[in-house]
């Protein structure tokens, strides 16, 4: 299954905007149904990575729960339909306003980072006579051997209880009444792309979860995140990544005790293929040693790029010329402005249609008005 572009329909639209093929997008939930059905785990989508009102919907209808890290989030995870049980709110800060509204909407589990976050929900929760179920965030210190903005899982990380607290956090969980211990969560990155690394989490989990056994704890659900990684150089050979190579590790590694859930949180891996930011040629100008096609979106429509030296591959989907090399750059007063140096284009002008492929995931959701510019609109196959 191909991501495909209607040129005719794209060319009426004016420029920049998101393209989402939802035949693709379907295609992808149908593996992952496929796949992690296989061995009974649950699918929670990471809305960061993508909370497009079309896209979020046919997530909620194949049936995934939400993963959400701020309260706006779970708003609108809620507002989407998601069912509250399949809420999960993470993130190393929220606020008070944030912890409440997802006691208020009784969601399924609030993904701990520390001990004084503990002590707070606990306090919330019994204000509001409720109990808050939880689940410890543990950093596993696996590498994930990806860029080191999108690296979460070692010691040096802000993310996650350290083993070395654990202790300390059975201790608090014996003394605070609101909150009830669910489960484990672990999440070591994003944009992972040697299974190992899932491996080597999956022995660290069985480690720590002997640990809990020890101290008489067994906690129902195994949440080990997302970070599946995506083909960003072949979009179109790898459109639909490998789930099964993905959840296979999982039900060989790890080693799970009777009536034990496992949960994922899967973004980029979703989303990211479905999706392509088209922007047109303004100016072809000369350089010194290349040539610059300036382009009419620019980091504040896509910040990956400029923010993580991110690979993107670019097309012109209306030159069938010869090929010449590129700089693809965008309007915005910044040389991180670039989306891609000394790029083989077929010989581009003026109002080419680009494609810049693989923005599903945090493209459109990254977007912002720097240089005052306009967010970007989004299109769907199914509505050209
Ligand atoms: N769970 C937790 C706790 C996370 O922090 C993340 C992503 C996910 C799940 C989903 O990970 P995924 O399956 O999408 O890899 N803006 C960056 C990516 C940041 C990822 C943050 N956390 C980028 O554009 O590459």
């Amino acid at each position: 299954m191909n991501f495909t572009f209607p040129i005719d329909a794209l060319q009426q639209h004016q420029t920049p905007f998101y393209y989402y093929d939802m035949e693709l997008l379907n295609a992808t939930l149908n593996s992952i149904n496929n796949e992690a059905g296989n061995y009974g785990f649950k699918v929670h989508y990471a809305v960061k990575a993508n909370a497009n009102d079309r896209i979020l919907s046919t997530i909620k209808e194949a049936g995934f729960g939400a993963d959400c890290v701020s309260g706006n989030e779970v708003k609108k995870a809620l507002e989407t339909g998601f069912d509250a049980q399949g809420v999960v709110f993470a993130g190393v800060g929220k606020a008070d306003w944030e912890i409440n509204l997802g006691l208020e909407n009784d969601i399924a589990c609030f993904n701990v980072e520390s001990i004084p976050e503990l002590e707070v929900i606990n306090e919330l929760a019994e204000k509001k006579g409720k109990i808050a179920r939880v689940a410890l965030r543990i950093n596993p210190n696996v590498n994930a051997n990806t860029h080191h903005y999108i690296t979460t899982g070692l010691e040096e990380n802000k993310f996650g209880i350290n083993q070395w607290d654990l202790e300390n956090v059975i201790k608090a969980l014996a003394t605070l009444k609101n909150v009830e211990l669910e489960g484990l969560h672990f999440h070591i990155g994003s944009q992972i792309t040697d299974l190992l690394s899932f491996k080597e989490l999956c022995l660290r989990v069985n480690e720590i979860q002997k640990w809990f056994i020890s101290q008489q704890i067994l906690p129902k659900v195994i949440n080990v995140g997302g970070g599946l990684g995506i083909d960003y150089e072949q979009p179109d050979e790898g459109s639909i990544p490998d789930f099964k190579s993905f959840f296979k590790i999982f039900d060989e590694f790890l080693e799970l005790q009777p009536e034990q859930e496992v949960h994922f949180e899967l973004g980029r891996s979703v989303v990211a293929q479905c999706g392509a930011l088209l922007t047109r040629v303004l100016y072809v100008k000369n350089g010194v040693n290349t040539k610059f096609a300036i382009v009419d979106a620019g980091m504040s429509d896509l910040l990956r790029p400029a923010l993580y030296q991110a690979y993107h591959k670019i097309e012109n989907l209306v030159s069938a010329k010869e090929t010449e090399k590129y700089d693809v750059v965008g309007p915005i007063c910044e040389s991180s402005d670039c989306f891609g140096k000394a790029i083989d284009l077929p010989q581009t002008g003026r109002g080419d249609l680009i494609a810049i492929r693989s923005t599903g995931a945090y493209g459109e959701i990254m977007a912002n008005r720097y240089n005052l510019r306009e967010l970007p609109l989004a299109y769907y196959s199914d509505e050209v």
